[in-house]
Formats: C-alpha cells, sequence, structure tokens
C-alpha cells in the first residue's frame, strides 16, 4: 500500500495537472511562436532575440506521457525516427542559443534553415498519422 501511494505521489509530480503545455499540440503552438521570433530576429538581425528563441525552442516542454504511450503505440519502431526528428531539432537550436552571437551570418541561416527541414519532415512523415489518435 505504501507503495501505491508512493508511486502516485510520483506521477502528479512528474505530470502536472492541467499545465498550459499539457498536450502536443499546445508544446507545438509554442514551437511555432518560437520559430517565428527566430526568423523574425534573423531577419532584423536581433542576435539577443535570437538566441533566446532557440533557447525557448531547445527546452522545449516534454510530450506528456499518456501521449508518449499512445505515440508509442501508433509508430511502433518507428518511434526512433520520430525522437531523432525531435533530438535534432533540439541540437540545432541548442547550438544557436550557445553560438548564436559569435555564428556568421551563413552559418545561422543554415541552422535556421535546418532546424525548420527538421520540423517540417517529422510533420510530412507522422503528423497525419499521429494528430487523429490523440484527439
Ligand atoms: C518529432 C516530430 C515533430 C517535430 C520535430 C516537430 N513537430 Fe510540429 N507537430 C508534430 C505532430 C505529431 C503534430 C500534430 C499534433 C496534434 O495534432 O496533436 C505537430 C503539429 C504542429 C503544429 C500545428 C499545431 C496545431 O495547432 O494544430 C505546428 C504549428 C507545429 N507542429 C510546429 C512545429 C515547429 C515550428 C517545429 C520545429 C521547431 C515542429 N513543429 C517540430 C510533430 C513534430
Amino acid at each position: 500500500m505504501r507503495k501505491v501511494v508512493f508511486f502516485i505521489t510520483l506521477i502528479f509530480l512528474a505530470v502536472p495537472v492541467g499545465a498550459a503545455e499539457g498536450n502536443l499540440k499546445n508544446i507545438m503552438q509554442g514551437l511555432e511562436r518560437n520559430f517565428t521570433q527566430l526568423v523574425e530576429a534573423l531577419l532584423v538581425g536581433d542576435r539577443e532575440q535570437l538566441v533566446e528563441a532557440a533557447g525557448e525552442i531547445a527546452q522545449h516542454p516534454e510530450i506528456p506521457g499518456y501521449q508518449r504511450v499512445l505515440i508509442a503505440e501508433e509508430l511502433g519502431e518507428e518511434i526512433a525516427q520520430f525522437a531523432q526528428f525531435d533530438r535534432v531539432v533540439h541540437t540545432l537550436s541548442l547550438g544557436l542559443q550557445e553560438k548564436g552571437l559569435v555564428m556568421t551570418e551563413p552559418e545561422l541561416l543554415r541552422n535556421t534553415q535546418e532546424i525548420l527541414a527538421a520540423c517540417f519532415s517529422c510533420h510530412v512523415a507522422y503528423k497525419d498519422r499521429i494528430s487523429p489518435i490523440l484527439e
């Protein structure tokens, strides 16, 4: 019994119920906002804003556990590819956050393009399959 209570407490600590970014759609809407900020910063040459937006993308909230289970059930082994797209977005945006102040303009552009390519690749491969099962 004590074990069960302990476990339930753990779940509640790990999954803040009703948090604003509580599902994949909200997380994606946040990414869209941050990516738009990133592009705007690139175009107006505001490196502080660029680094901040890249940091927000790199530290986006995690997909909640119950949705991760649904996605894993739908994708099976392909979950590895799904996770890989997420890792690419993470690595590139972290690079921009850490080095965006000193990168050359072509490097900034290439990194930003590669982030968009990873966002879009995951959408092309998985969005239509995953969206309906999360509703
Ligand atoms: C690992 C896969 C993956 C990556 C990487 C990814 N997305 Fe998504 N995205 C999804 C899925 C799946 C959905 C559908 C979610 C749903 O309908 O619940 C989605 C939906 C969206 C939506 C639509 C939200 C809505 O209101 O319907 C936007 C906007 C979006 N993503 C932006 C981005 C941006 C910007 C990035 C990169 C910075 C990104 N995504 C990276 C998988 C991904």
